[in-house]
């Protein structure tokens, strides 16, 4: 099944839901596609400081969910270098409260992790069952938040994801648009591989995988409660990436294409480590949930289509 010619039907039943993170790239799209899914909720900074556990606490008690969404991150992958705890409270601590909370009341929790767990050492893509060997803080504090998750245990979905970007918020598509309009070079790292996803495509596969486990079409939660690779299918480098963004954004923007210079990692430092290979194979989630995400070109198309109509 693909994740992007499917729209599953919302489940039967009314599901309490629990976004939290919703002015996030990710939150945001989740909040979409889940809207008439069920009563929700959905948060950001200004409505808890997810930094504080009692907080947090208190807002799963009141929001009362049957399924919460964490889309909420530490996510300043440089600056977390010099802000570990505050990574840490975000990335580790939180989860950690909100699959308890989930636990108690039977509610699923859907959690989400990134391509930084891993060193980038493998030539090949990663799977659920290789090592994770962070090079950064963000990517350890992140993968404490997974272990944190899973030895809750209770049911949860821990999807880890890869160079995410989208219409909205700070990414790497929307930093090369405006680069464009400032600048006629641009020099984009070259050795650095991996899997360009969209947060449309994630939350458009959550939303189906949820409504398929909520409508009992996977079993019981002991056959899915667990971690999976989750990303648009192909693989690039930055520059690969930019490269596609400008042959698409001319013809559908209107955007002039600056000068492209490949570079090395070693010529643009930077304060945290980043890994060389961080393509994610995707076999489990095909085969666990029959789903397939678009391949990174398609879905890139799909967002400039969507900045596009939105002006
Ligand atoms: N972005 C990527 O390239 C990437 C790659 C791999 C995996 N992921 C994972 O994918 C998920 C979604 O990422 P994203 O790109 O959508 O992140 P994002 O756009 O940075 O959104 C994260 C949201 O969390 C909120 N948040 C941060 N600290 C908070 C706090 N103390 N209390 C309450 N809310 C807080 C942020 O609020 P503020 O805006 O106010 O800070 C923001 O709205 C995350 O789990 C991330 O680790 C992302």
């Amino acid at each position: 099944m693909s994740a992007t010619s499917t729209q599953a039907a919302n489940p039967p039943g009314n599901p309490r839901i629990l976004i939290v993170g919703n002015a996030g790239q990710l939150g945001r799209e989740l909040e979409r596609i889940f809207a008439g899914f069920g009563p929700m909720v959905a948060v950001d900074r200004e409505s808890v400081d997810l930094a504080d556990a009692d907080q947090t606490r208190a807002l799963v008690r009141r929001a009362a969910p049957d399924l919460i969404l964490n889309a909420a991150a530490y996510t300043a992958v440089d600056r977390a270098e010099s802000e570990r705890d505050l990574a840490y409270a975000i990335n580790e601590q939180a989860p950690r409260v909100l699959a308890e909370e989930a636990r108690q009341r039977n509610a699923l929790l859907v959690h989400f992790s990134t391509d930084y767990v891993f060193d980038g050492s493998k030539p090949e893509p990663w799977t659920e069952a290789d090592v994770p060997n962070p090079l950064n803080v963000y990517g350890a504090s992140k993968l404490a938040g997974e272990q944190a998750v899973a030895n809750v245990g209770g049911k949860y979905l821990i999807f880890r994801t890869s160079w995410v970007y989208g219409p909205h918020g700070n990414n790497f598509l929307l930093t090369m648009l405006r680069l464009a309009r400032e600048r006629d070079r641009l020099s984009i790292v070259d050795d650095q591989v991996g899997a360009p996803t969209t947060s449309i495509v994630l939350a458009r596969a959550t939303h189906t995988i949820v409504t398929g486990i909520l409508a009992g079409r996977f079993g019981v939660s002991q056959d899915w409660s667990g971690l999976y690779h989750m990303t648009c299918a192909g693989a690039t480098s930055w520059f690969g990436f930019a490269q596609a963004i400008f042959a698409r954004a001319t013809a559908l923007l209107g955007v002039k294409a600056p000068e492209l210079t490949p570079i090395a990692t070693k010529d643009y430092p930077t304060p945290a480590v980043r890994p060389r290979n961080s393509v994610l194979s995707n076999a489990r989630l095909q085969s666990r949930f029959d789903l397939q995400l678009d391949p990174w070109q398609t879905a890139l198309d799909e967002a400039l289509q969507s900045l596009r109509n939105s002006g």
